[in-house]
């Protein structure tokens, strides 16, 4: 192994640069050059392919900073249809390129574009996404779907049946994913930001947090202490819903309320509006599940309820919604994500110089050591169609009556977060943001610099 490449694809991550150099370092102590590809699976499909050689006499070139968020070799969510020419583009690129392996980093999206490329060049998955919905909860998870007719007659239906009504933690297949501490972090100390708003002026303040069908951002949120957390894998129960804000909003004059993305009702609808996407995954883009819980809540709560904490306002304004958004994967990563993405971005290259194929580098919790690297076959992930799912919170994790996190999710949270703040982080706060410096100094961008080094074939 002389020649590997690196790609980012999908979503951005604050830990994509500090997988990247994880990767790069291990392959300087291992006398591998490193390409990165850039714009992720795109730049493999144009004539010139754009790529950076990230490790000249095997030192990582000054622009690979694993502090920095984002990926300096940019990303884009193309994808790959192993069916079209365009697999043919992609192996005469990396062909020209004369690559011996690649790396991608990615979610699950990305293990679908890396599985075709995979039947001619030896091909790697550095897991990376907000989300955490990349791994299982369990080895098998994947057999308990099974396809039905559809409801009407036609077409067909996937359906999980679950085969285990509890888990362990050590059984856990990929523990956590890089980028999604450095989420939960931005939405915790979001929530405890509008906690004091909705607490001065005795609001109701609902916040949509990122993750698609998955509720890990919306559990981890836990951490900023909201009076109720709504995650997609359990149906709001809206009669539920209602006492628990009636109870609160009695006891202190405000709620917060974390409601992820996805989030559903008992008849299996999306609560926001769901977009299809063309990403390699068939990924969904939703919107709207903070605002259309705020019109359900405005319907069945009466507005002589606020009359009390707030006389002389109106009751429409008792409600906000806040979408963290995208801030939830931008800036600087924390050093939980810094230190588990090098550490996956290492074992990708282990596992190449091994011979290891269609494989997927992986974190690895046991009571005894805490998280470590490992791997698994990229085929573990996918069901008996080859789909992959993503991972979803296990209802062992979530207490659907008190609608918060349960006392298992917070076994689960603890080994990721108890120290997943470096002293470091700090240190860069106080230091950095309100550097005098700043103030005259224009944004250096990256890529204005990693430009100067791209060269085309
Ligand atoms: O998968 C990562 C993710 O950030 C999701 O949590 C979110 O729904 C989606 O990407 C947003 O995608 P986009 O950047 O295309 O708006």
């Amino acid at each position: 192994m002389k020649r590997i490449g690196i790609l980012t694809a999908g979503g951005d991550t604050p830990a994509l640069n500090a997988t990247i150099y994880g990767a790069v370092e291990q392959a300087n102590a291992l006398g591998i050059n490193v390409f990165g590809l850039l714009r992720g699976y795109a730049g493999l499909l144009t004539d010139d392919v754009p790529h950076v050689h990230l490790n000249p006499l095997f030192t990582s070139i000054p622009e690979l900073d694993p502090c920095l968020g984002g990926t300096l070799i940019g990303s884009s969510r193309t994808y790959i249809d192993p069916d079209s020419d365009k697999i043919d583009i992609v192996r005469n690129s990396l062909g020209r390129l004369k690559l011996d392996g690649l790396i991608c980093i990615g979610g699950d999206g990305t293990i679908n574009g890396m599985q075709p490329i995979a039947e001619f060049t030896q091909c790697v998955l550095a897991p990376k996404t907000i989300d955490n919905d990349l791994g299982l909860n369990y080895l098998g998870e994947p057999n308990e779907w099974v396809r039905r007719p559809g409801d009407d007659g036609e077409g067909s239906e996937d359906v999980r049946i679950r085969s285990r009504d509890r888990m362990n933690l050590e059984d856990i297949i990929n523990y956590a994913t890089p980028g999604y501490a450095t989420a939960v972090f931005v939405v915790a100390q979001c929530v405890r930001r509008l906690r004091t708003t909705a607490e001065s002026h005795r609001r109701i303040g609902i916040v949509e947090v990122m993750g698609r069908q998955s509720g890990y951002i919306a559990l981890g949120a836990a951490y900023g202490q909201p009076d109720v957390i709504l995650i997609p894998e359990v149906p709001v129960d809206f009669d539920l819903l209602e006492q628990r804000v009636r109870q609160i909003y009695d006891l202190q004059h405000h709620v917060l309320i974390v409601v992820g993305e996805g989030a559903k009702t008992a008849d299996g609808r999306d609560l926001g509006a769901a977009t299809p996407t063309y990403d390699p995954a068939g990924n969904i883009r939703y919107s709207g599940a903070a605002d259309a819980l705020q019109k359900i809540l405005q319907d069945r709560i009466e507005p002589e309820f606020f009359n009390r904490a707030r006389s002389h306002e109106p009751a429409t304004a008792a409600y906000f919604t806040r979408k963290v958004g995208h801030t939830q994967r931008g800036g600087r990563p924390i050093l939980f994500d810094r230190f588990h993405a090098s550490q996956l971005g290492g074992k990708a290259v282990r596992l190449l110089v091994n011979g290891e194929n269609n494989a997927v580098a992986t974190l690895q919790y046991s009571r005894a050591n805490g998280l470590d690297v490992s791997s698994i076959s990229a085929n573990k992930l996918r069901n008996q169609w080859g789909e992959i799912h993503p991972r979803c919170v296990h209802p062992s994790m979530y207490d659907s009556h008190r609608m918060q996190t349960s006392e298992f999710g917070e076994e689960y949270l603890k080994p990721i977060f108890t120290n997943a703040i470096g002293r470091d982080d700090i240190e860069f706060l106080r230091a950095e943001l309100f550097s005098p410096g700043n103030l005259s100094t224009p944004y250096q961008s990256v890529n204005t610099d990693v430009r100067k080094r791209v060269r085309y074939l």
